[in-house]
């Protein structure tokens, strides 16, 4: 595991785009694992400026996100789906024929976690980034007893729900269900980039990746993974 603290988030976002852009160039059909929330905004942000620049081009990498919330439409603007194409995949030359998420709106979930597992294992990721909840989640992927190995329909707790609320308008609005990529999907990447940014973070870092490997914090099986790369800033990265 190699952990970078960076100064600023502006020097970790570049750091983090320009990771993507050398795997890219190195790879142009490489295959990237996407998040959502807060974190990777400024990391998308990076990317498009590259693409603008004529850098890069995204007209041949395949992408697959965590996660999808169960029961909002793509246009809704909480929708993960909304997410990805008002960051990312609306500013890039990225096919959306190849952009997937989970189908929340799927009719029958079971065959829609199916259908995405089976298009992962015939496309693995090359890079996937991740973010990760105040309870230590990765994706959807709470802490539990056990943890799922593949993608799945799950329930969140209500400490994700409050997290997730300031984004809705009122906390009965919060989707409460999700579909998400499991830990096992997720280890299966070739690389995990895991960022990390403000205070607000740096306990949940700190036992992620030196506290004991426990499904009780989902992020601390990363201490598995033979290649994963933690980018911080300083406040995420207070105690390590
Ligand atoms: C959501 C997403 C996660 C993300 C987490 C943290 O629950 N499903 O993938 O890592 O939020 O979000 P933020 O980056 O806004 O702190």
């Amino acid at each position: 595991m190699i952990i970078r603290k960076f100064d600023s988030r502006a020097e970790l976002d570049f750091y983090a785009a320009q990771y993507f852009v050398d795997t890219i160039t190195t790879k142009p059909t490489a295959t990237l694992g996407l998040a959502t929330g807060s974190t990777p905004i400024g990391i998308y942000e990076k990317m498009v400026e590259r693409y603008r620049s004529g850098e890069v081009s995204f007209a041949q990498i395949t992408t697959f996100n965590l996660d999808e919330y169960v029961g909002l439409q793509p246009e809704n603007e909480q929708s993960y789906a909304y997410f990805m194409k008002h960051h990312l995949f609306g500013h890039i030359d990225l096919p959306a024929d190849r952009a997937f998420l989970p189908n929340g709106m799927a009719t029958d979930l079971a065959a829609e976690c199916s259908r995405y597992d089976a298009m992962l294992a015939a496309q693995p990721i090359d890079v996937q980034l991740l973010g990760i909840g105040h309870n230590g989640h990765i994706g959807f992927n709470e802490p539990d007893r056990t943890l799922h190995g593949g993608t799945h329909v799950v329930g969140l707790k209500r400490e994700t729900l409050e997290a997730n609320a300031r984004f809705f308008a009122s906390m009965d609005e919060v989707p409460k269900q999700a579909i998400t990529m499991g830990v096992g999907s997720i280890l299966k990447a070739k690389t995990i980039m895991l960022v990390g940014k403000g205070a607000d973070k740096a306990e949940i870092m700190k036992q992620a990746l030196t506290g004991p490997i426990t499904t009780d914090c989902p992020a601390s099986l990363l201490q598995t993974h033979a290649n994963v790369l933690v980018l911080l800033d300083q406040e995420a990265g207070r105690y390590l």
